[in-house]
């Protein structure tokens, strides 16, 4: 083959553009497929020889060829040209320069489109369970500091507004819990991921007598695509993953806005470790949780990623269309970001002090118990919009005398009901407050210590 001629350059009578080289190529993005590629091109020729579609020997050479590119590719020897656009065309190419004219049976009964949504699956297979095993340890990360701190009392809020008293070992195993579901996801998109398309050919199959499921065997893939339009046309398992990815930043950063919120003067519900933090070039007192707020802005990239794939794919007409490469970037940067994310998160939470007192204090101002204290009046006989109606009432006395409702007098608030007795006084409290509601998934401390046992860091 002569060099600098394109291996798909046979019906062509002129030379590429220059500006078309460049505008096509994704070798810049792509490159990082060079592993994936290499292993399935390794499990393809030794299927190839297996079917007696190429001899054993020249399967070994082909074999041999890869695995010295490969190294070569860790080396840092590589040269990678975007004359040859794609990753699967650098190594194809240097396989033929290296082991000579048997490397161009390397690829029979095989097109790029099944092989690039091969490296693909292949990928994002591997870096899901890497993201799967970061998801886990931010949830047990977060799981740890609710033990550290498992008595702890702070408001619980609706509408940014004190609401009710509830442990903060509680609020932290709620963001577990959305972690929980996240890695449900992730694993559910994995068994999608985890699906074997190459022998679909260009689109149609092929007529040579390949064994796919030998190949599937070879990568581990438990299953095979059952349709080849349908093998080199979809990307809904990168789709799923964008947005299983979008939801799990939805929750981080949430999560994040709250340690921003918290670590404000306003709140001073935690302090965030100064290793965390950076400083403003004007203020000399400022301590920035910027590592928090790049994590609740990454989420507006996660989202754009999704958006941005989801237009590529939606008019596309069966197969394969080279918009498809459009997809590497996206899933990419996703799979960086959510792991770099995940990760820093993970740092961040295991390092974070939470101010018990200001938290605790917070938790006996803004007339939490006053729920409380109607279903005090229920307990007692009285109809909940009863005394959902009197409790307001003891509440706008206590807002007009600017005290707390536990700091009423006995003699005052029986004259609002003749129901409340001395005992009101101990189910006024947070602690106590806090501790009845052992109603399935209520805060109790109960509750929470059974959750922290059941996740094994009890
Ligand atoms: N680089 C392409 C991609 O990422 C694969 C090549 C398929 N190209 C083609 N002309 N059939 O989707």
């Amino acid at each position: 083959m002569v060099r600098g001629e394109k291996l798909w350059g046979g019906r062509f009578a002129g030379r590429t553009a220059g500006s078309v080289e460049a505008f096509t190529a994704s070798i810049d993005v792509d490159a990082r497929l060079y592993r994936h590629d290499i292993a399935g091109s390794i499990a393809h020729a030794r299927m190839l020889a297996r079917q007696r579609i190429i001899s054993s020997r020249e399967a070994r050479r082909i074999v041999r060829g890869l695995s010295s590119i490969q190294k070569e590719i860790e080396e840092g020897k590589f040269r990678f040209s975007a004359a040859d656009e794609d990753i699967h065309m650098n190594i194809e190419r240097r396989l033929i320069g290296r082991v000579g004219r048997v490397g161009e049976k390397l690829h029979t009964a095989r097109s790029r489109n099944d092989q690039v949504v091969l490296d693909m699956r292949l990928y994002l297979r591997d870096e899901l369970k890497s993201v799967l095993q970061a998801v886990e340890n931010l949830k047990r990360e977060l799981a740890r500091l609710a033990k550290r701190y498992l008595k702890v009392i702070m408001p619980g809020y609706t509408h940014l507004q004190r609401a009710q008293p509830v442990l903060f070992s509680h609020h932290l195993l709620a963001h577990v819990e959305m972690l929980e579901r996240d890695h449900e996801r992730m694993s559910g998109c994995l068994e999608r991921v985890n699906v074997l398309p190459l022998g679909s050919g260009a689109l149609a199959g092929t007529t040579l007598p390949i064994d796919r499921r030998y190949v599937a065997r070879l990568l581990g893939f438990p299953r095979i695509s059952r349709n080849s339009i349908d093998a080199v046309s979809d990307r809904d398992f990168v789709l799923e993953f964008l947005s299983a990815s979008a939801i799990l930043f939805v929750h981080l950063s949430r999560l994040a806005e709250e340690m921003v919120l918290w670590s404000s003067a306003e709140f001073g519900f935690i302090e965030l470790p100064d290793r965390y933090c950076t400083g403003s070039s004007m203020m000399p007192q400022k301590k920035n949780p910027d590592v928090p707020e790049l994590v609740r802005g990454k989420a507006g990239r996660i989202f754009g990623h999704l958006q941005a794939l989801l237009t590529v794919m939606k008019g596309l007409p069966l197969a394969y269309n080279r918009d498809l490469q459009e997809d590497k970037l996206p899933l990419f940067d996703t799979v960086d970001t959510v792991k770099a994310s995940l990760e820093v998160m993970r740092e961040l939470v295991g390092e974070i002090k939470v101010k018990k007192e200001r938290m605790m204090a917070a938790a006996q101002n803004g007339l939490m118990n006053a729920t409380d204290l109607a279903d005090y009046l229920v307990g007692r006989g009285m109809p909940f919009r009863s005394a959902h109606a009197l409790v307001g009432k003891i509440v706008r006395a206590c807002l007009e005398r600017g005290c707390r409702i536990e700091e009423l007098p006995l003699k005052e608030l029986k004259r609002f009901s003749p129901r409340i007795e001395r005992d009101v006084y101990i189910y006024l409290t947070p602690q106590a407050a806090v501790d009845r509601r052992r109603s399935v998934g209520g805060t109790a401390s109960a509750n929470v210590r059974r959750r922290l046992k059941e996740m094994g860091v009890l």
